[in-house]
């Protein structure tokens, strides 16, 4: 570019001239259509339209050097071309953007009816619901909750509940000893050791119920696990008797099946029991017709009319004795259920496994209580 006031040989700025401007508009047009896409054809404009060292940029800088009565003519020119590559960046801008679009279109397509990916909100256990309600029955009545350990003294586990080292009582309890063996620990086999600590550590009177798990060596079938868990419950005041018993697992064993179901109690034997029973209650499916009609059958009941669901009795003055509670003034009840066996008779459930499997599908018919 030629120094202000220099003289001016108009074959210096031949940029400025027709065939020239012309060259530039066409070499802008062919880069132009041949942007294959929205980033080249910014390229191509800088290239030859609008970025610095564009042919025609470069071009109009040399105006001031034409003479005067040539300017007008040249810068005519020059904004003629400069509009027509101008054009031509439009056309394509406006071709690639919509080619862009209708890509995005198809590309970034979201099928709104299709059913999302829903994460599944997690619920409790059946058994954990299942002791939870039947703790709260009790508690309406005034009982407190009572825990203990898992691992026990075998003293807690049998000595102090009326079952000597040689009581024959206990081969029934395939019991799991903890190593080593002379430790005198075992994986408690019932909640009625709970009882025990109630007795040692509570202030009498004691109203306790008992949830929790118990093992035995009992090998795995449908309806045995080495795993399970009981609910146990203790009333020892003064003037307890076994109609208080009775009274009380009424209202419990109708909280577990329904309203109008009535109970029994039948005769057995507990070491830590005097005297002891079966908690029998009417069948809550056949309401005990199935035992009166025997061509109507009842899966549920075998056609017993009555389903046993725990072991209950009048506290064994022994275990009175042991945990300091003086039997002349004291009395109390007990009883103890599994909380497995409860569950299975009141939703069907055919194997004991399935509470531990950990299979969710198990769980979802007992409802999302959380
Ligand atoms: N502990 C007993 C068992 O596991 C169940 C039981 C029976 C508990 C009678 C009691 C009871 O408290 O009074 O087989």
């Amino acid at each position: 570019m030629p120094a202000p006031g220099e003289t001016v040989d108009p074959s210096r700025v031949h940029a400025l001239d027709p065939d020239q401007l012309a060259a530039a508009v066409a070499a802008a047009r062919e880069s132009i259509r041949a942007a294959a896409d929205l980033d080249a054809l910014a390229a191509a404009r800088t290239a030859h339209v609008q970025g610095a060292a564009a042919p025609l940029v470069l071009a109009r800088r040399e105006l001031g050097a034409l003479p005067r009565e040539e300017r007008a003519d040249a810068g005519r020119r020059h904004n003629a071309a400069r509009a027509e590559a101008q054009a031509a960046y439009d056309t394509r801008l406006a071709e690639l953007t919509a080619e862009r679009d209708a890509c995005v279109l198809v590309e970034e397509r979201v099928d709104v009816t299709l059913p999302a990916a829903r994460r599944r909100r997690g619920a409790r256990h059946p058994l954990s619901s299942l002791s939870d309600r039947l703790v709260d029955v009790f508690v309406a009545m005034g009982y407190e909750v009572a825990e203990g350990p898992e691992v026990e003294h075998d003293w807690f586990n049998f000595e102090a509940l009326n079952m000597a080292p040689d009581h024959p009582a206990r081969s029934e309890h395939d019991t799991l000893y903890v190593e080593p063996t002379d430790s005198g620990r075992v994986l408690r086999t019932h909640t009625s050791p709970v009882q025990i600590r109630a007795l040692l550590d509570r202030p009498l009177p004691v109203y306790v119920v008992c949830p929790g798990r118990t093992y035995r060596n009992d090998t795995i079938d449908a309806t045995h696990s080495p795993v399970f868990g009981q609910l146990e419950g203790l009333a020892v005041d003064e003037g307890i008797t076994m109609a208080d018993l009775r009274g009380t697992l009424e209202v419990f064993a109708q909280e577990l099946f329904g309203s109008g179901l009535s109970t029994r109690l039948r005769p057995s034997f507990f070491p830590f029991t005097e005297p002891s029973a079966e908690l029998d209650v009417q069948c809550f499916a056949c309401r005990g017709e199935a035992a009166r009609q025997p061509r109507q059958p009842c899966r549920v009941c075998s056609d017993e009319g009555w389903i046993e669901i725990g072991g209950c009795g009048m506290v064994d003055p022994n275990v009175l004795r042991a945990t300091g509670v003086d039997p002349a003034r004291y009395s109390g009840f007990a009883f103890g259920m599994g909380l497995e066996r409860a569950a299975m008779i009141r939703h069907d459930v055919r194997e004991i496994r399935d509470f531990v499997d950990g299979d969710v599908r198990f769980g979802l018919p007992f409802g999302i209580e959380v």
